[in-house]
């Protein structure tokens, strides 16, 4: 069969190397559902303003619905020399029903795949921010299922200050909130309807661009309709889906931080969790080892996430107005991104609901009574004390008590007070690592009645059943 868009003006098709080069079809046919929908939606359009009787918009939609249907059940054959799927379609429908060759009315594959791409992108990021909300959920289940494992909270991956486990998780329960409000300010600027831009001048004929904008659901918060306000902008532009890229390879990025410190902790250097075997894999030469394989490769494929930021930047840098072909090339990039972002959020969702914490080997290391030196520098300050007087008193305890070889929870009143008269015996409560927990209590501290009072929000409003 000849390609639709070639009859008339064209002698021959093209050489077979460049239908090849230059076919989409074998990527954007997952377009199908999106494509179908916003032809039923044009050709209703069309009816309303008189530009199609109702037999043939009868015969079009049903002739779409039927072809959805043979593409639905893998019936359907997809023919590369017609390019891509807005052509498959279109010229399936035009051989079995007459009408179907008024369903091109002003229309073009222009503002047709911008339409596309858009109402898949919507549809994508509401799968994608459901699926983020199900990692909120694991990482708070998994905090509540340990809310009495203290850690050491690092810095410099050094340690620094006692956490509730449940604290440390909960800062990406945070992270991924934050990923959600950029999905959804992406998808408000992805939610209008470019149907009507024509190629880049739309139409001298009376269509409404309201209506089908209605129709497809692009209205805003008010259910006033959306619709682009510039043909050639509507046609050329595609930073809607630079913003999903990059609110995604975000969201990446703060995935590969919460597998790295899975990656750390289920080492026998940190030994705090363990994963359930099936979602560890083995080594086919070292029969001891279990290895976190998931998180590594939700570690690994942020690579290409970002990358495929980055590819969808330089496409459109310096692309003159409007429609050029290298458009076609933001396709595969955002699909890589949708598909690769949502398994691993999923994956590791599913990987923190078989991950338990080991609350001896959190203990052992939460306990190190040098994680409370700066309760100690705080406890000067209530005694008066300027605070950096006081972090050098107690940076000189330390010294001590390194000297002794002694933990600091073993020193004497009397040996604190040789260092600072201020000291008293008072100063050993201190150390006692479930009242220094329960402390810090300001807003955002991982105090026990604090942190306990964060899970229950976050339960709350994932709407989490128990506490
Ligand atoms: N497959 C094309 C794309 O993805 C559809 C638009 C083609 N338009 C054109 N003028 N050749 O961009």
């Amino acid at each position: 069969m000849k390609p639709v868009s070639r009859s008339g003006r064209f002698s021959s098709g093209p050489a077979a190397d460049v239908a090849a080069f230059s076919e989409s079809i074998s990527f954007d046919h997952r377009l199908w559902q999106h494509d179908i929908r916003g032809s039923v939606a044009h050709a209703t359009m069309l009816h309303e303003v008189g530009i199609l009787s109702s037999k043939e918009l009868k015969d079009i939609r049903k002739g779409l619905e039927a072809i959805g249907s043979e593409i639905a059940a893998g019936m359907f054959t997809w023919k590369a020399e017609l390019e891509d799927v807005h052509m498959n379609i279109e010229a399936e429908l035009t051989r079995r029903v007459a009408a179907g060759a008024k369903l091109h009315t002003a229309r073009s594959r222009n503002d047709q795949v911008a339409l596309d791409i858009r109402l898949w992108l919507r549809d994508e990021i509401d799968a994608l921010s459901g699926e983020v909300r199900g990692l909120q959920a694991a990482l708070v289940g998994l905090g509540t299922r340990h809310a009495d494992v203290v850690i050491p909270g690092y810095t410099h991956l050094q340690r620094a200050q006692p956490v509730w486990l449940a604290h440390h998780l909960l800062a990406y329960a945070e992270m991924l909130e934050r990923d959600l409000g950029r999905l959804a300010d992406a998808r408000r600027r992805a939610n209008v309807c470019p149907l009507g831009s024509g190629a880049i001048a739309g139409t001298t004929l009376p269509i409404d661009r309201e209506r089908v904008a209605v129709l497809l659901g692009f209205c805003d918060a008010k259910g006033k309709p959306c619709v682009t306000q510039n043909s050639m902008d509507g046609v050329s532009d595609r930073d809607f889906l630079v913003e999903f890229a990059a609110a995604a390879a975000l969201l990446a990025v703060h995935l590969s931080r919460l597998a790295e410190d899975i990656i750390l902790w289920v080492g026998s250097e940190f030994g705090f969790v363990r994963i359930d075997d099936a979602y560890t894999t083995g080594s086919s030469l070292m029969p001891q080892k279990k290895n976190p394989d998931v998180a590594e490769l939700v570690r690994g494929k942020t690579g290409r996430v970002v990358g495929n930021l980055m590819s969808l930047l330089t496409l459109l840098k310096g692309l003159p107005m409007t429609y050029n072909r290298d458009l076609q090339e933001d396709k595969e990039r955002v699909f890589d991104t949708a598909d690769t972002v949502r398994a691993s959020v999923r994956l590791m969702a599913a990987m923190l609901e078989h991950t338990h914490a080991v609350p001896e080997a959190c203990r052992a290391a939460a306990s190190d009574p040098l994680l409370l030196a700066t309760d100690l520098a705080d406890y000067l300050v209530r005694k008066g004390m300027p605070f950096r007087q006081a972090h050098h008193v107690v940076g000189a305890v330390v010294g001590l008590a390194e000297k002794w070889g002694k933990r600091l929870d073993q020193l004497t009143v009397e040996e604190f007070q040789s260092v600072d008269a201020t000291f008293g015996p008072d100063v050993l409560g201190m150390l006692n690592l479930e009242a220094a927990m329960a402390r810090r209590e300001i807003t955002g501290a991982p105090g026990t009645g604090e942190v306990r009072r964060q899970l229950t929000t976050w339960r709350r409003r994932l709407g989490l059943k128990g506490r």
